[in-house]
């Protein structure tokens, strides 16, 4: 039986569809509205015979997502599409409200209304799985242990706020309806297709056209870095053999400093393409981000114990494997940087 995900034009989304077709026979199909971070370059290298579909369309309209339910008769909704940049978040949340709030709750409903007519083993099986983030539960210090299935909700910036109130309506949905929702909470994910208003393709891109390297404040917030093909194989386990009303943490083992992070990259991008100068002269620092989160880290101790997943990826393989997709894949780059988004980069950082 098929399944159905959403966002799957974007960074994660396209990763999960492309791990998707080369695992597995069954079916997948991609809603996407693609939004300025929606790229269909992302799904251009799937095999031509692979089982795979895109609709573009909003997760906010209940006439699309009830269509297409119906249409495709999914086993799954995997809950990527959202707005994901803290830094837009702050410039205004509309669109992180109306998306990431009222598109989860539209696509509940769908849910819902969808498997009433249908029988009970289908409405046992099926599965919805919201796909989360760590910053709906704030900021670490630095002697705080990781987070975990317990911890409290304390999101700070209007993105995890709004991903917070997303994860609230799939509880709901469970509880009142008995929809069967699984929620994830992942860290900062990196690796190839990333959309470069993130750290990592935002410093490659930057650094590798001789422009400067912009690290927000002292540079000394952590984030635990998770290979975003680990955090696939993570949802995969996730939809095979996660309980229905839990929730599952994702991370990389990979707690480290954004100044050192961006220094390690230019270290790579260095032995990869040298230049005259090495790359991390390139950095500097500028002004902080409002309500800047100090630490995220994950404990993943549940999810390894309760369903046997296991991140691969070590930080340092990764992100050099992650310099030489972006070094080899430079035409993907130019494509999204000579568009609109070239307007943000100069409102954000300046001519
Ligand atoms: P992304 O910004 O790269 O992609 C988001 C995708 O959603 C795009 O393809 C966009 O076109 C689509 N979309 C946006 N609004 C839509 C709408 N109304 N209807 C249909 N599609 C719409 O995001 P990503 O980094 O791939 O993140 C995917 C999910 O993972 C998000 O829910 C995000 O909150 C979560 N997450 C991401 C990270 C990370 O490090 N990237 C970490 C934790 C959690
Ligand atoms: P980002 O990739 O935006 O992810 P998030 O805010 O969801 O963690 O940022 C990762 C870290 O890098 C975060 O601490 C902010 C910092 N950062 C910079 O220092 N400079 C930048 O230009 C950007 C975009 C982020």
């Amino acid at each position: 039986m098929p399944i159905l995900v959403t966002g799957g034009a974007g960074f994660i989304g396209s990763a999960f569809v492309h791990a998707w077709c080369t695992q597995s026979p069954e079916p997948i199909v991609t809603l996407d509205l693609l939004t300025y971070a929606g790229n269909l370059d992302n799904l251009a290298t799937l095999p031509a015979a692979a089982p795979h579909r895109f609709v573009r369309g909003d997760v906010r309209d209940p006439g699309t997502v009830r269509h297409l339910l119906d249409e495709v008769q999914p086993r799954a909704v995997v809950h990527f599409a959202a707005e994901t940049h803290v830094d837009r978040s702050i410039k205004g949340a509309d669109a992180f409200v109306s998306t990431n709030v009222g598109g989860t709750a539209c696509l509940l409903q769908a849910c819902t209304d969808h498997l009433s007519d249908r029988s009970p083993a289908e409405r046992r099986r099926f599965r919805f799985v919201h796909v989360s983030t760590d910053e709906v539960f704030g900021s670490l210090g630095p002697d705080e242990p990781a987070f975990h299935r317990a911890s409290h909700y304390r999101p700070n910036s209007p993105y995890a706020a709004s991903k917070a109130a997303a994860d609230h309506l799939v509880r709901a949905w469970h509880v009142t309806h008995g929809l069967p929702t699984i929620t994830t909470h992942c860290s900062n994910n990196y690796g190839p297709r990333q959309f470069p208003e993130k750290l990592i393709p935002l410093c490659i891109a930057r650094a590798t056209a001789g422009e400067t390297i912009p690290i927000y404040g002292d540079g000394c917030q952590v984030r635990d870095w998770l290979h975003v093909d680990d955090h696939c194989t993570a949802l995969r386990a996730v939809l095979d053999r996660g309980v229905p009303g839990s929730t599952y943490l994702v991370g990389g083992h990979g707690e480290c400093a954004n100044i050192d992070l961006v220094r390690s990259l230019c270290g790579a991008l260095d032995e990869a393409r040298p230049t005259g100068a090495p790359h991390a002269s390139l950095i500097r620092f500028v002004t902080d981000r409002p309500g800047h989160d100090r630490r995220y880290a994950i404990d993943a101790s549940s999810t390894r114990d309760e369903l046997g997943w296991v991140p691969r990826h070590s930080l340092t393989d990764g992100l050099r494997e992650t310099v030489r997709w972006y070094l080899a894949n430079e035409v993907w780059l130019e494509r999204i940087r000579s568009g609109a988004y070239a307007s943000w980069v100069r409102e954000q950082y300046g001519p």
